[in-house]
């Protein structure tokens, strides 16, 4: 049985939330929902606005027209309250290249006027959900990407907001640095923390994010739930059918069933979409068990979110 839901406080809402650039429409009317406690992934590709959409978020950029609520504010009545309850990455962010590790969150630290007595504990704090303490005493500009990706986070964090802005934390980052860095934003949302984080690398995403919106133009093509949104996008099932040779035959079967248009081969694999119910996909096995053929695997190929976004994406475009 499921689980009564508990009602999440809701961190972020938009309401038709729009951005023009002179003739280009950068965000149309976004309505946009972050519950507390969610690792939102907000992608899109190259053009689709989600840094026009941060940027609104976080207050930084005026709206053409619509509304962001940042809990419960308008981000644009009351700019400095919402600045104490956010932290923003841009996608491109300077460092001081000649400045140590702590001095240069000691710096921000002060720039939020933050009690005085707690600046080298909270400093050291952040260094340690980063894992930079190591690096404390280093000069900036000695750090790898992925450490200054991991010091840019310590400095969203380092008046402890509720609620992170990433801008593309990931792009330029090899495997195991975006591993890095998923784990702290797991251990971040384990904390209470709610993040927003934009990406166009969205094979990783749906291992750690709960929840995911899709940019398409400026539009938000879906929202919610990375798993509703992978079956709200998915029409009909993809399976997979392995056999022990015997092409002829699979190729006869397949050929003959109704609810099978069509097949593409992976290595030996077989791969067809299929639009039926349960008991139509079991008589499809039966069907190829019968006709003598060895199934050595026969089961629904689990559509990933790349593929998702993709076929929702080419939609779009054809529209
Ligand atoms: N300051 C600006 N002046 C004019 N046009 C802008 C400005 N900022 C953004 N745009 C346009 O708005 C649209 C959305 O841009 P935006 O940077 O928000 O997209 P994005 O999804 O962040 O893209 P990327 O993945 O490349 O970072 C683009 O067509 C862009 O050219
Ligand atoms: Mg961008």
């Amino acid at each position: 049985m499921a689980e009564p839901e508990l009602a999440a406080e809701i961190v972020i809402q938009t309401e038709d939330l729009r951005r023009e650039f002179g003739e280009t429409v950068a965000v149309k009317d976004v309505n946009l929902v972050v519950e507390q406690g969610a690792v939102f992934a907000l992608v899109g590709p190259n053009g689709a606005g989600k840094t026009t959409l941060l940027k609104m978020i976080s207050g930084l950029l005026a709206p053409t027209s619509g509304t962001v609520w940042v809990s419960g504010l308008d981000v644009r009545r009351e700019p400095r309250v919402v600045q104490q309850l956010l932290g923003f990455l841009p996608d491109f962010f300077g460092l001081y290249e000649d400045l140590k590790v702590w001095e240069y969150l000691d710096y921000f630290y002060r720039a939020y006027r933050l009690p005085a007595d707690r600046r080298a504990g909270r400093v050291d704090e952040v260094l340690d959900l980063v894992k930079l303490s190591d690096k404390r005493g280093a000069e900036v500009k000695t750090l790898s990407r992925g450490m200054r990706q991991r010091l840019g986070i310590a400095r969203t964090l380092i008046h402890d907001p509720p609620l992170l802005l990433l801008d593309e934390p990931a792009s330029g980052l090899d495997p195991e640095s975006r591993h890095h860095l998923q784990l702290l934003f797991s251990e971040l949302a384990r904390d209470g923390k709610t993040l927003l984080v934009s990406s166009h690398i969205l094979s990783e995403l749906e291992d750690y994010c709960s929840h995911v919106a899709i940019l398409q133009e400026g539009r938000l093509v879906a929202s919610g739930r990375t798993e509703e949104v992978r079956q709200k996008m998915g029409k009909g099932k993809t399976i997979r059918l392995s056999t022990l040779g015997d092409e002829e035959k699979v190729e006869q079967v397949l050929g003959s069933l109704p609810m099978v248009e069509g097949h593409t081969r992976d290595g030996q694999d077989y791969i067809f979409p299929f639009r039926g119910d349960e008991a139509a996909l079991a008589h499809v096995l039966e069907q190829l068990v019968g006709a003598g053929i060895a199934v050595s695997f026969f089961g629904e190929e689990r559509r990933t979110l790349e593929e998702t976004y993709l076929m929702l994406t080419k939609k779009e475009e054809g529209e």
